[in-house]
């Protein structure tokens, strides 16, 4: 069988994984799985919702609409939107990735620019698609090439991944509302930010005025649903939304009608809104203790943060994923996530804050004794 090799290997999170489970299953130590980009400090409640649905319904079981259930656009709408959109605007995707995969195929452009530091699915993506890749380190460089930036697209996250790291949204809405004026396309993927705020957050109001920019958005971290394939993408562009629809439809067939639903009574009901609201208190309030606790013990990489906050769900500290990995914590080697900085970036690693405190303290005290002592 001959085969279209994209030379792209599997996400390096995965083969460390298995690596990890190994290690524990050889030795019969626990390991800590900081490796992993989700929320591990509670489930989400589903219990009460579960009871508000109906399975028995031609909405459950037949076809949903290519781009989306209505009702679930409708709902997306009100919760980020403040009803200040048009549903036309709302894509529904499988997740976070299918809607970047799509975005990045349908705008005609002469290069995305990602963050010298970032989540390697992008630039995977754009390899498989043969798209063509810079990078921009701060919103200073990017300002000083605008210009040439007028045919291209730029990517921005905040809170970012790698770093978990948050900008002012002052700073960050006047960087993208100048990249927007220049006619370049901005790519906004924050699905952390939602962790970390409300349906009183009105920054995507605020981007509705841009034409320009593309919201990427995904139910997997603020919910903590990652296993339900959710996300969703805005754009104000009517051709944007219309190839976007083309390709749900042909591409997937619809997304699974189940999530819609469940994530719809999660943003809607009374019950739904109790569990999203204690899933997201209870780890928020760990994830604080547990940055404070690395910023105590002056293992957070200050360094690289420039003028931004660590606010999780990561955080890049100064020890190796090899250090780590011997004091039994998993862990991502900043090296990579990045193309260009492999070698300084390689004494840091990215870890996932979204634990139970207590657990993390228990580790990273074992590791800091051992090493001292
Ligand atoms: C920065 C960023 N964007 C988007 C996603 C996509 O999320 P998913 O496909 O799990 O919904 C992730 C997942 O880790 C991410 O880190």
């Amino acid at each position: 069988m001959k085969v279209k090799k994209t030379g792209v290997a599997l996400p390096a999170i995965h083969e460390m994984g298995r690596k990890i489970q190994q290690l524990s299953e050889q030795s019969g130590q626990e390991y800590l799985f900081l490796q992993r980009g989700i929320n591990s400090v509670v489930n989400i409640d589903l219990r009460e919702v579960v009871k508000t649905i109906n399975f028995n319904t031609s909405e459950m079981q037949a076809y949903p609409p290519s781009s989306g259930r209505v009702e679930l656009r409708k709902a997306i709408n009100n919760e980020y939107f403040g009803g200040k959109t048009d549903i036309t605007c709302i894509s529904i995707c499988g997740g976070g990735m299918p809607g970047i995969d799509n975005a990045f195929q349908i705008i005609d452009v002469r290069k995305i620019y990602l963050p010298v530091y970032h989540w390697g699915n992008y630039h995977n993506a754009m390899k498989i698609r043969n798209i063509e890749y810079d990078e921009y380190e701060t919103f200073d460089d990017l300002k000083k090439i605008m210009p040439e930036l007028s045919d291209c697209a730029v990517l921005l996250g905040d809170p970012g991944n790698p770093f978990g790291n948050k900008f002012d949204d002052e700073e960050f809405f006047a960087a993208i509302k100048q990249l927007n004026d220049n006619g370049t396309i901005v790519f906004y993927d924050s699905p952390y930010r939602r962790v970390f705020c409300g349906s009183d957050d009105n920054f995507y109001q605020r981007l509705l005025d841009l034409e320009n920019v593309v919201i990427l958005d995904s139910f997997s971290k603020s919910l903590g649903l990652s296993g339900q394939r959710l996300g969703f993408v805005h754009s104000k562009n009517a051709e944007f939304n219309h190839e976007m629809a083309v390709r749900l439809a042909f591409a997937t067939n619809g997304t699974n009608a189940f999530s819609q639903i469940l994530i719809e009574k999660l943003i809607t009901t009374p019950e739904g809104k109790k569990a999203v609201n204690d899933f997201k208190t209870i780890t928020v309030a760990e994830i604080t203790k547990n940055i404070k606790y690395l910023d105590d013990a002056g293992l957070i990489a200050n360094e690289l943060y420039k003028g931004s906050t660590p606010i999780g769900i990561f955080a890049i500290i100064n020890i190796t994923e090899e250090d780590l990995l011997a004091n039994r914590i998993g862990s991502v080697s900043l090296a990579k996530f990045t193309l260009s900085r492999k070698a300084e970036a390689a004494k840091y690693s990215r870890v996932c804050v979204s634990i139970p405190h207590e657990k993390f303290v228990e580790f990273f005290e074992r590791m800091r004794t051992t090493k001292n002592g």
